[in-house]
């Protein structure tokens, strides 16, 4: 079996191609690294082809890449926040584009048995409905959740149009080894690791009561294996740990001093998955707790010695154009 992973070079990615490889695959992995990096699978470079392109460029030609191909997992996105706001421009031209060339040369597979779509659960917004299942409003708040969503939609059109096997998978919070260190400020996992390695006290956001879906990644990418052997077909499914924990247990978790910078526009409240379809249909759940996650995260802290570490001036500075555009 071949499986295309876009992405693959990325935090998710990479673990999607470990358990493709495990389980016998020839994996190909599509990465421009500009978010990846080749370190995540430098353990399995024996076993996989990896292509290094951009995928939203039109003068590559993806059909004859994914002619053959079993699978595609397209987990190749522009993953952040706030320069999503800054740049909206280039996400739509990685995550709508870039997802429709990949849709369009995976038409043209003449073996192809699924397309897993790795969608966010951002596109619930600031949702009504706690946990959230997959027919609440989509409401994106800011570009990047916009663009993804877009994508999403192009996926399932495609679905319908030209019976391409289409899943697309809503992930939650995901955290874990090789969540990403550089780059833009964003999830919280890694701004509070560099933290506590300098110790440095964890900037909370808000008064540290909102919650969030925590998913350990490799559920994620198990799930997502789920679905890709599953009959189904143009369906959409929440991928969470059908639970929700505040950032106050989680900073209690992770030990270590506390201050708190202000809360910010946009942001639900609450990230919980209402995990019934997934868990009726593919007979899937999550099998880490957040509690072992943490652990398994504190175990291997000195991977992020090379994170940026934040505190509450630089923040204010990263931040200061979600709060200019997303204040109402
Ligand atoms: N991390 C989360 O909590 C989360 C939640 C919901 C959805 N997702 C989605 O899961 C997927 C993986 O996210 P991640 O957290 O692993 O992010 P990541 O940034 O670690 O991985 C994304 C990968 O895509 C690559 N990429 C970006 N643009 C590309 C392009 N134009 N051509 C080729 N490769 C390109 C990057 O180099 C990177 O390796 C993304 O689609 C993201 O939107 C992530």
């Amino acid at each position: 079996m071949k499986a295309v992973v876009t992405g693959g070079a990325g935090f998710i990615g990479s673990h999607m191609v470990d358990l493709l490889v495990a389980n016998n695959f020839d994996v190909i992995v599509v990465d421009n690294l500009v978010n990846g990096r080749l370190s995540n699978l430098a353990h399995v470079k024996q076993d996989i082809e990896f292509i290094e392109t951009d995928i939203a460029n039109p003068n590559i030609d993806l059909v004859q890449l994914l002619e053959d191909v079993d699978y595609v997992f397209h987990f190749a996105a522009l993953a952040d926040i706030v320069p999503s706001i800054q740049s909206p421009g280039k996400y739509h031209d990685a995550n709508v584009n870039g997802t429709l060339n990949i849709l369009e040369a995976s038409r043209h597979s003449t073996a192809l048995k699924k397309f897993i779509y790795a969608a966010s659960s951002s596109c619930y917004g600031i949702p009504d409905v706690y946990p959230t299942p997959e027919n609440t409003a989509i409401k994106p708040e800011y570009p990047y959740a916009l663009t993804k969503n877009i994508g999403e939609q192009y996926a399932l059109h495609w679905g319908q149009v030209y019976d391409l096997p289409v899943i697309s998978m809503r992930f939650f919070n995901v955290y874990g080894l090789r969540h990403r260190t550089s780059g833009a400020y964003g999830a919280v996992f890694g701004v509070f690791l560099a933290q506590i390695l300098n110790n440095k006290p964890l900037t909370i956001v808000g008064n540290g009561e909102q919650t969030r879906d925590f998913t350990y990644v490799t559920d994620v990418v198990d799930a997502c294996f789920t679905a890709s052997k599953s009959e189904y077909r143009n369906e959409v499914f929440n991928v969470g740990s059908g639970n929700t924990y505040s950032i106050n247990y989680l900073a209690e978790l992770l030990g270590g001093d506390k201050t708190y910078i202000p809360r910010r526009p946009g942001e639900p409240d609450c990230t919980f998955a209402d995990i019934t379809k997934i868990n009726t249909k593919l007979h899937w759940s999550p099998k880490v707790s957040i509690e072992e996650g943490v652990k398994i995260m504190l175990e291997n802290i000195h991977l992020w010695s090379d994170a940026p570490v934040w505190n509450e001036s630089s923040i204010e500075e990263a931040t200061k154009d979600w709060f200019k555009h997303l204040s109402k």
